[in-house]
This record gives C-alpha cells, structure tokens and sequence, in this order.
C-alpha cells in the first residue's frame, strides 16, 4: 500500500488519545478511518469532533466482539488495507503488595498483547488481498521496563518480539509490519501524572505519522530513540535512568493500588 490517499484503515482505541490524533490527521489526509472502542461515549465524543470517521464499538479483548467488528468492516470497508493496533491500557502496582496480579496480568496482556495479534491474524485475508500494512502500537519500555507498570511492560515487549516474528512471516504475502514506539505522551493513559517531558498526542501523532508516509517500519518516536539507543548500547543504566524517576515514597503511593 504505497499511496496514503487509498488508506483505508481500522485504529483500535481510536477514541481517545493518541489514537484519536491519529485519526484525526489521517482524515485530513484524506484516509477513511475507522475507529473502535469500549465506550460508546468516547466514540460519540470523537465523532462530534471528526464526523467523517466511522465508529464501531468493541472490546478487543473479547472474541464475540472482534469477530463481529471483522463481519462489519468485510461488508462495509472491502478495501481495508491497514489494522492499526493502538488501544492499550497501563497499570501501576508493586509485585509484592498487590492483591489481585492475576485480573492484573489478565487485562493488559490479554488488551496490549493478545488482542492486537488475535485482531491481526482475523484482518489477515483482507490485508493480504489488499496488500495492506499491520502497524502495532508499542512504547519505548517495550526495551527497558518502567518497575511501577511490570506487566504493561512485559505486554509490549511481547507485542514487540511478535512483531519482528510478524514481519518475516508475513513478508512474502506482500503485508508489511510497522512498530511505533511512542515515549511519554500526556493522554487520558497516564491518569492525569503525566511526566513533565510528556509530549503533546498530537505532536507523537504527527511524527508518528510521518514515519509511516515516508515507509518506515520502525517509527521510534522522540525519547523513544534515545531509550533504544541507550538501552542497546548501555543496558544498565537504562535501566537505573528510566527507573530513576520513581519517587521514593512509591510504595506509599502505591499502597492502595
Ligand atoms: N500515553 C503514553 O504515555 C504512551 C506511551 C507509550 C505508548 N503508548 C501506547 O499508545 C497507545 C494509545 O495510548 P493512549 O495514551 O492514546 O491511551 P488512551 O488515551 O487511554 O486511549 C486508549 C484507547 O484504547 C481504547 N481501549 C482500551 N481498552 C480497550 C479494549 N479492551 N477494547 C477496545 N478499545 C480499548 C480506549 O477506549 P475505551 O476506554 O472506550 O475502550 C481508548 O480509545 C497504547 O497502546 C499505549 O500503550 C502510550
């Protein structure tokens, strides 16, 4: 799929967020776009604001759901030619003081890492027939884990090493798998404690989408790169700077989380 004037493309969790921007931008490209999530409030919300995406309601990680969004978009949007894998959702806990790791565990692997796979492997006879493109929606601590957010961490270095496994197993279908790692973004994910360096969803949209205009498949967005590089060339301290933020009465804060 080389020209963006014929994208036609589906952004999980495009109601809020940076899936929103992206949207957003993606029309004004002149994409049809179409959106899904769990509230069908979001979804009203994001329509007001843009009336030409198309809205559909799903929870991803439910099957009876995926299977009826595929059903509307194969009678709807033939033409689909890219599965954007963005919803995702983030806990803050500690291993040794939580109650309930397992539900936990559950809902972010089962949102960041085997829905969008799930998703993917449903769209794969319309994205091969419209040799369309996979982009999975990943974070700069896909490389280095944040400790405060272990499994959300865990979720996207999954999603990442099924990416790359992705890319070649799809290659001679003519599919292309792009990764985006977003750094910090202040959206409604960070639960109102976005870092001060957090960037604007509109701005990690704009670079995010100009990554995939210009064909990239690994689009590392701002801090995300310099993570990347320091973590390849200097694993532990990474890990010491990325975990250096942490406040220490974190497990105050976190002691009913
Ligand atoms: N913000 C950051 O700092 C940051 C950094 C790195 C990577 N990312 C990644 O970027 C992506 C977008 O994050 P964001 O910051 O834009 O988050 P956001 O503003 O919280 O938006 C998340 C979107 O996902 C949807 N969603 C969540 N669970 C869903 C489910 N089970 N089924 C369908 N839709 C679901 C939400 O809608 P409903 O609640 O209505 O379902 C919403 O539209 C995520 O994959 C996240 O991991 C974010």
């Amino acid at each position: 799929m080389n020209n963006q004037s014929q994208r036609v493309v589906l952004i999980t969790g495009g109601s809020s967020g940076i899936g929103f921007e992206m949207a957003k931008q993606m029309v004004a490209q002149h994409s049809v776009v179409i959106i899904c999530g769990r509230s069908q409030e979001k979804l009203e919300d994001a329509k007001r604001k843009v009336p030409q995406l198309v809205t559909i309601q799903c929870d991803i990680t439910k099957a009876e759901d995926r299977l009826a969004l595929h059903k509307q978009i194969a009678m709807n949007f033939k033409g689909l030619n890219m599965l954007m894998n963005n919803a995702g959702i983030a806990k803050r806990y500690l291993l040794a003081k939580t109650g309930d790791l397992e539900s936990r565990m559950e809902e972010e692997m089962q949102t960041n890492f085997l829905a969008p796979v799930l998703l993917t492997q449903l769209f794969l006879p319309m994205l091969i027939e419209n040799k369309g493109t996979v982009v999975n929606v990943s974070s700069g601590l896909a490389y280095v884990p944040l400790s405060v957010e272990p499994s959300y961490c865990a979720s996207k270095a999954a999603l990442h090493s099924m990416t790359q496994s992705m890319r070649v197993q799809f290659a001679k279908s003519g599919i292309k798998v792009v990764e985006i790692f977003y750094p910090s973004v202040d959206t409604p994910f960070q639960g109102g404690h976005a870092p001060d360096n957090a960037m604007k969803p509109d701005e990690a949209a704009a670079i995010a989408l100009q990554g995939l205009n210009s064909g990239k498949e690994e689009i590392r967005v701002k801090m995300a790169g310099f993570l990347f590089a320091v973590s390849r060339l200097m694993p532990k301290r990474a890990l010491s700077l990325i975990n250096g933020f942490i406040p220490d009465n974190v497990e105050e804060l976190l002691a009913h989380a």
